[in-house]
């Protein structure tokens, strides 16, 4: 076969470390069609910041790629999924994956529970956190960053900020396992009826939750999720609820493991950047904003096309995954 044909962006070698491919891929040209995955891969800063921005053509629906490209027909056919399924809440678009108005309406909502006061609320927990953490290993003298720290920070923050039990964090990091193996489009079939299973789990224990919340409120974001109303909208349902908590959930702890142990790799292998902010405290906040800019842990976005369109004189077709 076709070197050039079979290599892929989406092959676990590449992922691990996409970088002499996006420069090889670049050099061709700035739009590549990725065959094996059937995806149009834009890899200009410029472009992208334009495909972003023009909300007819491209579409946040890539809820295909969430039900690992699934089209509708197969899986309204799939009745072992369909039954686990039946037992929980429908999912449906709110944020991530929706597009405007039904996007405006929720990001008005969600926007309430992450003002910068609330925010800024959260600093004193995650500084206490993050101590434990710390003393946990610091005596050792080593410590395996990724499990010891990197996993449980975000884990626990994100528990913290939805007021859920801080001791539940592995059932947390289970949920959002759960909804980002569906991601991948690489699960075995029994893998694949756990997820559905842990989904339905997570959305009977978040909707407990949800209900003691429309009962009393507290000082936490499912409160205010529950409770939140603006310009005179209803307040969210059960299932644009638990949509949003999952999407906090996932978004809030994966990316950011990914962003802590990727700035510990560079520091480890920069040791002078690292001697500069032991030194300079002050030039830490740019250093996170570089860590994210060199080796973001977050390195695509999806697009689907709503309709024909041209991106820097490459024709997508309508439905093309970008
Ligand atoms: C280093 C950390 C993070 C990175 C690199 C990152 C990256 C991103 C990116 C690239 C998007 C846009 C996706 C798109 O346009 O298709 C996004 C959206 C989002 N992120 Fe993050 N994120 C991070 C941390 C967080 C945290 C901590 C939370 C929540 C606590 C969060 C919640 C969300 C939500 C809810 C969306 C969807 C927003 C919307 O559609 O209105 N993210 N993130």
């Amino acid at each position: 076969m076709n070197e050039a044909v079979s290599k892929s962006l989406f092959q676990p070698d590449i992922l691990a470390d996409p970088f002499d491919f996006y420069e090889e891929k670049r050099a061709e040209s700035p739009i590549f069609f990725d065959e094996a995955s059937g995806t149009y891969v834009v890899l200009d800063y410029d472009l992208i910041s334009e495909a972003v921005g023009r909300l007819d053509d491209f579409s946040n629906n890539f809820n295909a790629l969430l039900s690992g490209g699934k089209s509708d027909e197969e899986l309204a056919n799939d009745t072992e999924v369909q039954a686990i399924q039946a037992k929980g809440f429908p999912q449906v678009n709110t944020l991530l994956t929706a597009d405007q108005p039904v996007h405006t309406r929720f990001r008005k909502l969600v926007n309430l529970a992450f003002s910068m006061p609330k925010v800024n609320k959260l600093e004193d927990s995650m500084r206490e956190m993050s101590n434990e953490l710390i003393d946990n290993f610091i005596g050792k003298g080593e410590c395996e960053f990724v499990s010891e720290y990197a996993i449980p920070m975000p884990v626990r923050t994100i528990a913290v900020q939805l007021g859920l039990d801080v001791a539940d964090a592995s059932t947390i990091k289970r949920w959002t396992n759960a909804f980002v193996d569906r991601l991948s489009g690489m699960m075995t079939r029994e893998r694949q009826l756990e997820t559905e299973r842990e989904v339905v789990e997570y959305q009977h224990a978040l909707k407990a939750n949800m209900d003691e919340r429309r009962k009393e409120a507290k000082d936490d974001i499912l409160s205010d999720l529950v409770n939140a109303q603006v310009d005179g909208e209803r307040p969210l349902d059960d299932a644009e609820s638990l949509s949003i908590v999952q999407q906090l959930m996932v978004a809030g702890n994966e990316t950011t493991t990914a962003a802590l142990a990727e700035g510990m790799r560079l520091f480890a292998t920069n040791p002078d950047q690292y001697k500069k902010i032991q030194d300079d405290p002050s030039l830490i906040p740019n250093a996170v904003e570089e860590v994210l800019r060199m080796s973001s842990g977050s390195s695509g976005i999806w697009r689907v096309m709503h309709r024909d369109a041209e991106l820097g004189g490459v024709m997508l077709p309508k439905g093309a995954m970008v």
